[in-house]
């Protein structure tokens, strides 16, 4: 009788973990008078997140450490801030896309008070977000008393802004909100574009009115920083536009 042999699968390559140099900006207002910066080396695999370093640093070596996280995955939005001077999400950012031959920056968004290492507060960007009635306003009952219908175009015309997580990512990196914090910022303005060119709602010319104030869309300087920043892939700077657009000419 013959034996006949059976090829094994070749065993998966590993993969090699490496250190990567994080230098986090810090501050504790019980103890700083001004932030500084600190370095941590940090065992990592490329598949990990700067979310995950930061955990490690949190957990194996300084467990003061203080950032925001939530859903870990893109979702929740309370993870923005500035990795290698760049807004982006941590929980988004990946160790093998970044040049880790140098030290990885990370510090708080810029613009909101800075609160504690890479925490700020939120309330003022919260504020802009609540004045511009992010919500649907119709005085007439659906037909039937059934769902209010809508077209697939209809729908499609603010598609993009329904995608916003409240991140931040484009208000802080805005060079006019850093210089003006009155400014509405591109978030605010992002979720009022999803109400007033939504066809169901009744509202739109409140919210024109709103954001044609000083401290409106005017400001926009149209320097697509906001684009850029943002997680969701939003058009924001097309969104201003059209909000600026619809001040002018009313809503389409
Ligand atoms: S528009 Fe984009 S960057 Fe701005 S808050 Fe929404 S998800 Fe974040
Ligand atoms: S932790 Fe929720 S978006 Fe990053």
């Amino acid at each position: 009788m013959s034996t006949a042999t059976i090829d094994q699968p070749a065993a998966p390559e590993a993969i090699e973990s490496f250190t990567v140099t994080l230098i986090i900006r810090r501050f504790d207002p019980e103890v700083d008078d001004e932030p500084r910066w600190q370095d941590f080396d940090v065992e990592m695999f490329p598949t990990d997140r700067i979310l995950d370093a930061l955990h490690k640093i949190k957990w194996e070596q300084d467990g003061s450490l203080s950032f925001r996280r939530s859903c870990a995955h893109g979702v929740c939005g309370s993870d923005a801030m500035r990795i290698n001077g760049r807004n982006r999400l941590a929980c988004k950012t990946l160790i093998k896309d970044l040049d880790v031959t140098k030290p990885v920056y990370v510090e708080a968004i810029k613009g909101l008070p800075l609160e504690k290492d890479l925490i700020v507060d939120m309330e003022p960007f919260f504020e802009s977000f609540k004045e511009v009635q992010p919500f649907l306003m119709a005085s007439s009952k659906p037909a039937d008393g059934k769902e209010r219908i809508q077209t697939v175009a209809q729908r499609a015309r603010f598609d993009d802004t329904t995608k916003c997580i409240l991140c931040a990512a484009c208000t802080s990196s805005c060079p006019v909100f850093w210089t003006d914090g009155q400014y509405f910022g591109p978030a605010a303005i992002v979720n009022a574009h999803r109400f007033i060119f939504d066809s169901r709602d009744e509202n739109a010319a409140v919210r024109l009115d709103i954001l044609n104030d000083k401290e409106g869309v005017w400001r926009c300087r149209t320097t697509f920083n906001c684009t850029e920043a943002c997680p969701r892939g939003i058009q924001v700077t097309q969104a201003i536009a059209e909000v600026k657009q619809a001040i002018m000419r009313g809503k389409p």
